[in-house]
């Protein structure tokens, strides 16, 4: 298998996870490469319970390397959690888990900045995952006080930094938000703490996955968040803080763009959206909560419940353009099975325009009216089907609009939250 890349292609929470999961199987190494502790999955086995913000899931596989590449703002904290958790619980990760030495942190101070930032009045209310996201690229892309891997792992040389950088965070915290400053001491001994005990995971992760590719290896590149959530191409401001979309996994792990093979966007069989910002397919009331309750739409990270509406496929045009998409996973089509009837987004009425391509210009986009097209429901369980000719026929003809008017084949379907329920259609 080569090396792919599998993204988000609407608003995140795409059921990345399973399909990674599926496409894990073949492959040698699994790289995250942008967002941080803002994502989240679960994954049981047998009747255990691991959460993931940091770790690729991929690790439940013992023959599996899993890296985290530079483009990943690093919560050490939550990263040495996840470690210990799975150590505890049997995994060893010993040899088998890398992260990147140019990879920056996430420090108590983004976060702090970041709740503060919220709560003030007269900020843009993104409603963030609060997990210091924002703040931790801001710091690294304004470059004064930006902390990195390799930092950690020389003490007198992260003092330096940690002091330097709280002192200034401590004026904006007390003299712009009003909060209590924050203490150095305790943050940089936590810090070289964190750094003793990730020092045997920090790499060269670049040399790493290239020579890996050089050797044959296949290497799944595995994105976070989802297109629209781009901090270039998404729905800015609500966006996060980093490049979602398939350029950022070549940024974010030091591949180039000619070694990448493949790109799969995932995408539901409908849309949702965590936090605010425009959602032209939104369904409101109980339509809405009818999609909520059917697909059990709460956030694995905030636990908040998502927004949800119609498949857009103005959006996932979008999504096939920017990433360069060489298929399309389709996920939680069993999630639609009860519906008597369907709607399909194919594009937007703005005044008297019609746009078929997803308007940048957020002011636009607020007032497009999405145009639909109506499709029977097929009432019909499908978490059992493993072959795309057992699908009801009108199931079959939803997936084959769907990649029509998204301009790139669907290459899974996802059926249900296990593995195997999955329909290969290559
Ligand atoms: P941040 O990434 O915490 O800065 O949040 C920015 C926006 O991205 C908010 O609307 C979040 O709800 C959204 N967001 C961040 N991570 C995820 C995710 O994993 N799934 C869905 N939405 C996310
Ligand atoms: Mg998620």
């Amino acid at each position: 298998m080569p090396t792919k890349i599998v993204l988000g292609a609407q608003w995140g929470d795409e059921g990345k996870a399973k399909i990674v999961d599926y496409l894990t199987l073949d492959a040698d190494i699994v790289v995250r490469y942008q967002g941080g502790a803002n994502a989240g999955h679960t994954v049981i086995v047998g009747d255990t319970e691991f959460v993931f913000h940091m770790i690729p899931s991929g690790i439940m596989h013992e023959d599996k390397v899993c890296v985290v590449g530079n483009g990943v703002v690093v919560d050490p904290e939550e990263m040495l959690a996840e470690i210990e958790d799975l150590e505890q619980k049997g995994f060893d990760v010993a040899g088998r888990f890398f992260v990147s030495q140019i990879a920056h942190l996430v420090m108590p101070y983004h976060k702090a900045l970041e709740k503060a930032a919220e709560e003030s009045q007269g900020s843009v209310k993104i409603g963030t995952t609060g997990r210091g996201i924002g703040p931790a690229y801001r710091d690294k892309v304004e470059r004064s006080y930006g902390v990195r891997m390799m930092d950690l792992l020389d003490p007198q040389r992260l003092r330096d930094k940690l002091e330097a950088s709280i002192r200034a965070k401590n004026e904006l915290l007390t003299k712009v938000y009003d909060q209590e400053p924050l203490e150095s001491g305790p943050i940089v001994d936590a810090y070289i703490g964190y750094g003793e005990q990730l020092a045997p995971y920090v790499a060269d992760v670049s040399v790493l996955l290239n020579q890996a590719i050089d050797q044959g290896k296949t290497v799944l590149c595995e994105g976070a968040q989802g297109t629209l959530l781009d901090i270039d191409h998404g729905t800015y401001p609500y966006v996060t803080s980093s490049n979602t979309t398939a350029g950022g996994a070549c940024t974010g792990s030091g591949i180039g763009p000619t070694r990448v093979d493949e790109v799969i966007g995932v995408t539901k069989a409908y849309t949702t959206r965590v936090g605010n910002g425009p959602f032209p397919t939104e369904l409101l009331g109980e339509a809405g909560e009818r999609l909520r309750s059917l697909g059990h739409e709460f956030g694995a990270t905030t636990g908040r419940a998502r927004r949800c509406g119609w498949f857009d496929a103005a959006i996932l045009r979008a999504a096939s353009r920017i990433n360069g998409l060489t298929s399309i996973a389709l996920t939680r089509l069993d999630v639609l099975d009860e519906l008597e009837s369907l709607r399909l987004g194919i594009g937007y009425r703005y005044g008297d325009e019609i746009l078929e391509e997803f308007p940048a210009d957020p002011q636009v986009l607020e007032k497009c009216e999405p145009i639909y097209e109506e499709v029977a429901g097929w009432q019909t369980p499908t978490t059992d089907v493993r072959h795309i000719d057992d699908l009801p026929p009108q199931a079959r003809i939803y997936v084959e609009r769907i990649s029509e008017l998204s301009r790139a084949p669907v290459s899974l379907i996802s059926v249900g939250p296990e593995r195997e329920s999955t329909i290969d259609v290559d």
